[in-house]
């Protein structure tokens, strides 16, 4: 059975300059286990599906189901079974790594001696247990981002929303980044949903790709599947199978003059 299950979810954001469709009906189903990119130009609504599915957002249409649990009628139940790591992490630079992630666990109504034995257990499997006395506004890019996935992973979820975790990461943090979602699938049999620039990245680590534009799905399939069908070519990049079901880059073109 699906773990994510979505039918014409919808979200329409209204405005000063007249209603704004971010969403305009997503129909998708996402396997336990597996880990699914989510893929699309800039404002294609790949946020406020994510804030939906995490019941940050109400939908304005349409209906879901996360980990067995409706979106609308059981939030409670969708917010323990499912982990969100935002666009840009919401983390107070002035307190500790170790603070930090106790204080999540308590939100999640861990007694003080579980939030500090996951704590442990997280900072361990995360590399991070040399930097649990740093105050996490001195971590680098890489070991920021960690931060963030523990946060996410605080509470054991089933499923883990990643909303561009690698954006602005090295090429070595980023490369951490897909083991450790690797292993989050292996070890844990976690359902990762993660949104990406990097098609590239796509590629490496999606099992299935569910690629959106406009506000709803225009394609979607394994890397594979996609390269073939829409590249000619398995061997073909996943850029140019993106740019021929979009039409468009996945990130803005830099238009820029080169200074002379
Ligand atoms: N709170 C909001 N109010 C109005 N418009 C919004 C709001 N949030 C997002 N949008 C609009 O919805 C569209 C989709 O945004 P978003 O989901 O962030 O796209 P993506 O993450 O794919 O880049 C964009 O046109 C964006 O400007
Ligand atoms: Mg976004």
């Amino acid at each position: 059975m699906a773990i994510i299950s979505t039918a014409g979810l919808a979200r329409t954001f209204q405005t000063n300059s007249g209603p704004v469709e971010a969403v305009r009906g997503v129909d998708l189903t996402v396997q336990p286990g597996e880990i699914l990119g989510f893929l699309g130009p800039n404002g294609a609504g790949k946020t406020t599906t994510l804030r939906m599915l995490t019941t940050l957002l109400p939908p304005t249409g349409g209906a879901a189901t996360v980990a067995g649990c409706d979106l609308v009628r059981d939030p409670a139940g969708v917010r323990c079974r499912a982990g969100y790591v935002a666009q840009s992490g919401g983390i107070d630079p002035t307190v500790s790594v170790r603070e930090e992630l106790v204080t999540q666990g308590r939100l999640y109504r861990l007694t003080k001696a579980e939030a500090a034995a996951r704590t442990e257990e997280l900072a361990k499997d995360l590399d991070l247990t040399d930097l649990l006395d740093r105050k996490a506004g001195a971590l680098s890019g890489g070991q920021r981002r960690r931060l963030d996935i523990a946060m996410g992973l605080m509470h054991r979820p089933e499923v883990l929303f990643l909303d561009e975790p690698t954006t602005g990461l090295d090429p070595g943090s980023r490369a951490d980044l897909w083991d450790l979602v690797r292993r989050l699938r292996d070890e844990h049999g976690t359902t990762v949903f993660l949104t990406t620039h990097y098609l590239d990245e796509a590629d490496e680590l999606s099992d299935r790709l569910v690629i959106v534009d406009k506000g709803v799905v225009v394609a979607e399939g394994t890397p594979a599947a996609l390269k073939e069908r829409y590249a000619g070519s398995a061997d073909a990049t996943l850029q140019d199978a993106f740019l021929a079901i979009t039409g468009r880059g996945p990130a803005p073109v830099d238009t820029t003059p080169v200074a002379v």
